[in-house]
């Protein structure tokens, strides 16, 4: 049975989401007003809310001055505990084990400091081919760190060999650091089964959850991840560069013998203004910190968790794989290089002379139809229907327009 327009009609009718809460881009091309806006996976829309609640805490900055600190409406000396709770309901953590601080390649580099600590015999660093480059010079810039060879300490296999590798040299790996959905195929990694695998081979693992976050249901706390880092400007729609977040296992907070980089946000709050030489953290993944934090940076990271809060991940999720499911049926056809384990993320391989290379062809589809996709050349085509606010009908419109392209 072919799907057509009046199919996705219908659908948005019966299940519409929450389109209106964000900004819906105009479009640029093609015969409808708004674009068809498939690239939640690599920037997500901004939420309505985001602008007046920023607003209100500039104004707080303008109206108190320094006074703010303490007696904004949202006092910013305690601002980024507002943004804990439901950044650790969306992972599935404790309060304690969730901050939001920084950049994401910036907290793999603080965790690792913790976390990847190599010795004689066990130095190695398991990542997959895949990996987004962020993260694999990262690894290697840790292992120049330790005076290592970036080129024996760090190991790149593919996605599919990870658990085999593990299995036969696991004794030899010291931190395995995967991304929970692959940025480029989309794949769902099994974040349970191959963490207890590197833990039963005496490995640290970490997660990299850039796509996965507010993508997948997650249970970070459950599953035993040892760490985690996440960026907010995907799936979390908190605008672009919007900090990012880390999870730390409760088994190792507090731990002494962990190396950790401080600095006076490092240290329980109640003492922070002795001024005392030496911190003295807390017992919570708070004592990663090191800076006092942008409030103005973590104003949208708090709306749009709001949001989450309030709709929750178990129903995205299910909305998510609805959504997902009918945009692979629109693409029967095209060569989908996504596995049945994936978020909402499908990514099709293009290929004949009528492409002319991802770029082009994402260049077409913005500017003659208005659907806005996420090129990766050579030859990939990435579309995220997100289940907060994409439609059925984007889905049919990014298909139809595809078609036409192709
Ligand atoms: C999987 C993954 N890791 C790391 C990064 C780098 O993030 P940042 O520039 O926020 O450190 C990205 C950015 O898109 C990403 O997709």
């Amino acid at each position: 049975m072919s799907l057509n327009e009046d199919d996705a009609r219908r659908l948005d009718e019966a299940d519409p989401g929450h389109r209106a809460l964000f900004y819906m881009p105009p479009a640029e091309g093609g015969r409808y007003p708004e674009v068809a806006y498939m690239a939640g996976n690599s920037l997500g829309l901004q939420p309505k809310a985001a602008r007046a609640e920023l607003l209100e805490d500039l104004d707080a900055w303008a109206r108190l001055g320094v006074e703010g600190h303490l007696d904004a409406k949202r006092p910013w000396l305690p601002y980024h505990e507002l943004l804990t709770g439901p950044a650790a309901r969306l992972i599935g953590a404790l309060p304690s084990e969730t901050v939001i601080m920084n950049s994401l390649t910036v907290n793999l580099h603080l965790l690792m400091v913790s976390f990847y600590r190599p010795v004689p015999g066990r130095e190695r660093i398991l990542i997959e081919d895949s990996t987004f480059p962020s993260d694999s010079y990262a690894v290697r810039s840790q292992a120049r760190f330790h005076e290592l060879d970036p080129d024996e300490a760090v190991v790149r296999v593919a996605p599919e060999q990870v658990a085999a590798f593990l299995e036969a040299e696991g004794e030899s790996v010291a931190l395995v650091l995967l991304g929970g959905v692959d940025y480029l195929s989309g794949e769902l990694m099994d974040i349970p089964a191959l963490t207890a695998l590197g833990h039963s081979k005496g490995a640290t693992v970490g997660w990299d959850l850039a796509h996965a976050a507010g993508n997948v249901p997650l249970s970070l706390h459950e599953w035993g991840v040892d760490f985690a880092a996440w960026c907010s400007y995907k799936y979390l729609n908190s605008g672009p560069g919007a900090l990012a977040g880390a999870f730390v296992h409760e088994r190792h907070l507090g731990r002494e013998d962990l190396q950790r980089f401080e600095g006076w946000w490092s240290t329980d709050p109640a003492t922070r203004f002795k001024m005392a030489p030496v911190a003295t953290p807390l017992a919570q993944a708070d004592a990663w910190q090191i800076s006092n934090p942008p409030i103005f940076s973590m104003s949208p990271v708090r709306t749009s968790l709001e949001i989450f809060d309030r709709v929750g991940m178990p129903a995205l999720r299910q909305r998510s794989e609805r959504l997902t499911g009918f945009l692979a049926d629109l693409l029967a056809g095209f060569d989908v290089v996504t596995p049945a384990s994936r978020g909402c993320q499908l990514s099709l391989r293009i290929t004949g002379e009528a492409a002319g290379g991802a770029n082009a062809l994402s260049h077409k589809l913005r500017f003659e139809h208005g659907v806005i996709a996420d090129a990766r050349e050579p030859d990939i085509m990435r579309l995220a229907p997100v289940p907060l606010y994409s439609s059925y009908h984007d889905c049919w419109r990014a298909a139809e327009a595809l078609r036409a392209c192709l």
